[in-house]
């Protein structure tokens, strides 16, 4: 880590404070600050996760403004309204537009060679909007995407086969929301392909698994929002994880949410892909070989994004 390492983060509530959080046991940054417009929010935040601080990493935590987003590696926009019980999150957008409008033009100029990472849902259309506000180049503009959504993924499919997440590599690509899907077909356990696993291990790959897998994934959020009224942990440890390969230079492949400009016939849409991630931000997307079935599910991902930017993306 170079010993500047500052992350801001742009909104102190559940999210943008639990990344906090981690982030300052992570070791990854020296500094980290918290930014939002309920100040006395963003100093306690800061002040209770500073105090941890000789537990671990020396790490300085601080509340300020936006100028403050000068010289950080990573800005991270957590601001705006979260998804309620029942709530999609399409239903966000205008609002949060006019948060990100608010925020993100004010940051670039702050600090035109950072890069900025969206957390805010949801998260592909705001990723297409920042990337147009900031005036920033796509490579470093783009959003959690479905990295999340990859983990629980993983973590269902380690609770299903009884082995470590770690060697369980799959992808959940597209849509932060609704309209994601799981490409089964680049699905591998211990480096072979999902059913070929199964068959070595006589272990079960019914479909219908697989489908109440993919279901589960999809409908998370709303599982969780309905019973604690927020996700917070795994998003923050996911942002964690894409701002770490940033910080660390690590070229790791992830599926941030990205723009995607030609690949599968798609243009000019943030979506979920394999990409590799380092300093640069987004050096490359990966356009992994998907089935027909899952090219199409693609296409209908971006069109649903499309859809909830409505004329915007016109
Ligand atoms: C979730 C939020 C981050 O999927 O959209 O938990």
């Amino acid at each position: 880590m170079d010993e500047r390492t500052k992350i801001a983060i742009v909104g102190a509530g559940r999210v943008g404070s639990t990344l906090a959080y981690t982030l300052a046991g992570a070791g990854i940054a020296r500094e980290i600050v918290l930014i939002d417009d309920d100040v006395q929010r963003a100093e306690g935040e800061a002040m209770d996760i500073a105090h941890g601080a000789p537990f671990h990493a020396p790490v300085r935590v601080g509340a300020a403004g936006l100028a403050a987003t000068a010289g950080a590696s990573v800005t991270v926009i957590a601001a705006g309204v979260a998804q309620q019980p029942g709530e999609s999150r399409p239903a966000l957008l205008q609002r949060n537009t006019a948060v990100l409008a608010s925020i993100v033009p004010r940051v670039a100029h702050c600090n035109p060679d950072g890069l900025l990472l969206i957390a805010t849902n949801p998260v592909d259309a705001l990723t297409w909007v920042a990337l147009r506000l900031s005036g920033l180049p796509a490579s470093r503009v783009f959003g959690s995407g479905t990295v999340l959504d990859t983990a629980r993924l993983r973590s269902e499919l380690a609770a299903h086969y009884a082995v470590d997440g770690r060697n369980v590599h799959a992808y959940v690509l597209g849509e932060h929301g609704d309209s994601e899907f799981v490409a089964w077909s680049t699905a591998t356990l211990a480096n072979v392909p999902l059913d070929k696993f199964c068959r070595l291990t006589g272990m079960c790959c019914d479909a219908r698994d697989m489908a109440a897998i993919e279901g589960r994934v999809r409908n998370a959020a709303y599982e969780i929002i309905r019973r604690k009224g927020a996700t917070n942990f795994a998003i923050a440890v996911a942002l964690t994880r894409i701002i770490e390969a940033v910080v660390r230079d690590q070229a790791s492949v992830l599926t941030v949410s990205t723009l995607v400009d030609g690949h599968y016939g798609i243009r000019d849409v943030c979506l979920s892909l394999p990409a590799v991630i380092d300093r640069s931000g987004v050096r490359q997307v990966i356009p992994v070989p998907l089935s027909s079935e899952e090219t199409e599910s693609l296409v209908r991902s971006a069109a649903a994004i499309r859809a909830t930017l409505g004329p915007q993306a016109a």
